[in-house]
């Protein structure tokens, strides 16, 4: 891989120099309060930032959260994020209250060396996220002038042709940060020659989402094992009666198709916690995946299903976990992600956790972070990678 590092650019010196930070800091938000409800994200790129920080860059930071549509929406400002990124720090955080308007120019203007700005949310800007290369084009001339240099260190969203992630390293010199390097090699060693066996969990609402991943990692891995709102999908497949389950029709006759052709490697729950509805005093039990009523929905896979899971785990050399087992926000329903999560923690096996909810399901049930391998900042990006797509930020530093 030809891509230049931070390291190579704290070499040539920082000092005095405007570097421009592409980070991803699209952190959960509280919906009632606002409040930041898990800073992983924030975390991550600290790493970057203090080493720059420390060389007397001028860091000028730039990150969207949410998806606002192209315009300010105070729902989604990074004004919060500012503040907790200060804290982590131990140095203010300069804010502006525009991404390329007057505020940002003279935040920018007023670095001192070693100081940090942040502006606000990338995607207050329809430029950001077109898919018009003028007009993205346009607005990466206006971000690429806030820095001498540019870093990516937002793997988050390198698989987003954005314009902070994909137009603007085109016009600066530009590297890779040390969070987007630790993370391309952590996922690489997944795709080359994992030691074996190599054991998938999949979770997650979606088997749309999952597809291409699932196409990609058949041939790859040992063992897959599904579970989450998606297994209801492949369980209708099988010919079982699924409730008023999350079910996408659509979907059955590739899953069956995916069943047919996976050699056996994919294991589906044997027993599921069923409920009378969506909610978190919903009446519930378990039962045998046969023996779904009619009238209930699958919210979490049962402890026969995690039992099965945990001795397939417990033989993995290699692990990569992506999508909630259930719905591990109500107490009632966690049960099948935790034991999930517990066992990844205790098989002798190079584990990578993947995707922003099971991250966050890692830290919300209390789980120690550093029992895991690797717990990568990138949901969709981790996936793409994983499938083998060019990742259009990662293509843009090789150039
Ligand atoms: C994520 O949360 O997956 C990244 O921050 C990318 O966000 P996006 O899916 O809105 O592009
Ligand atoms: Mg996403």
């Amino acid at each position: 891989m030809s891509i230049r590092t931070l390291d190579d650019l704290l070499a040539e010196g920082v000092s005095g120099r405007r570097v421009l930070v592409r980070a991803d800091l699209n952190v959960p938000l509280d919906k009632q309060t606002g409040a930041i409800s898990d800073d992983g994200r924030i975390r991550a790129v600290l790493p970057t930032l203090g080493a720059l920080v420390e060389a007397g860059a001028k860091v000028v930071v730039c990150s969207h959260l949410g998806r606002p549509k192209g315009a300010p929406d105070p729902q989604f400002s990074l004004r919060p994020v500012a503040d907790r990124l200060g804290e982590l720090l131990g140095a203010p955080v300069h804010f502006a209250t525009d991404t390329v308007g007057d505020s940002a120019r003279s935040t920018v203007a007023d670095l001192a060396d070693g100081q940090v700005a942040l502006l606000e949310n990338l995607r207050f800007n329809a430029g950001e996220t077109s898919k018009g290369e003028a007009e993205r084009g346009a607005f990466a001339d206006q971000l690429a002038a806030f820095g001498d240099a540019y870093v990516d260190d937002a793997f988050g969203a390198v698989h987003r042709k954005h314009a902070s992630v994909y137009d603007v390293p085109a016009r600066l010199p530009h590297v890779a940060g040390r969070l987007v390097l630790r993370e391309v090699e952590v996922l690489s060693k997944l795709t080359s020659e994992p030691e074996r066996p190599y054991v998938v969990v999949l979770g997650g609402s979606k088997v749309s989402d999952k597809l291409a991943v699932i196409e990609a990692l058949l041939p790859t891995v040992d063992r897959l094992l599904i579970g989450g709102g998606m297994c209801f999908t492949f369980l209708k497949a099988q010919g079982l009666e699924v409730g008023t389950s999350l079910l996408e029709k659509d979907m059955v006759e590739t899953c069956r198709n995916l069943l047919e052709r996976s050699a056996g490697k994919i294991m589906l729950p044997v027993d599921v916690v069923v409920a009378d509805a969506f909610a978190p005093d919903a009446a519930h039990d378990t039962v045998r995946v046969d023996g779904i009523p009619s009238h209930r929905l699958g919210l979490d896979v049962g402890p026969e299903t995690v039992a099965g899971f945990a001795a397939a785990l417990s033989q993995a050399k290699t692990i990569f976990w992506n999508g909630p087992m259930g719905v591990f926000e109500m107490a009632a329903f966690a049960a099948g992600t935790r034991g999930i999560a517990e066992a990844i923690t205790k098989a002798d096996a190079f584990s990578v956790v993947g995707g922003g909810d099971s991250a966050a399901a890692v830290r919300a049930l209390g789980l120690d972070e550093s029992s895991f391998g690797h717990i990568s900042t990138g949901g969709g990006a981790s996936l793409e990678y994983l499938e083998g797509k060019t990742l259009p930020g990662i293509a843009a530093l090789e150039n």
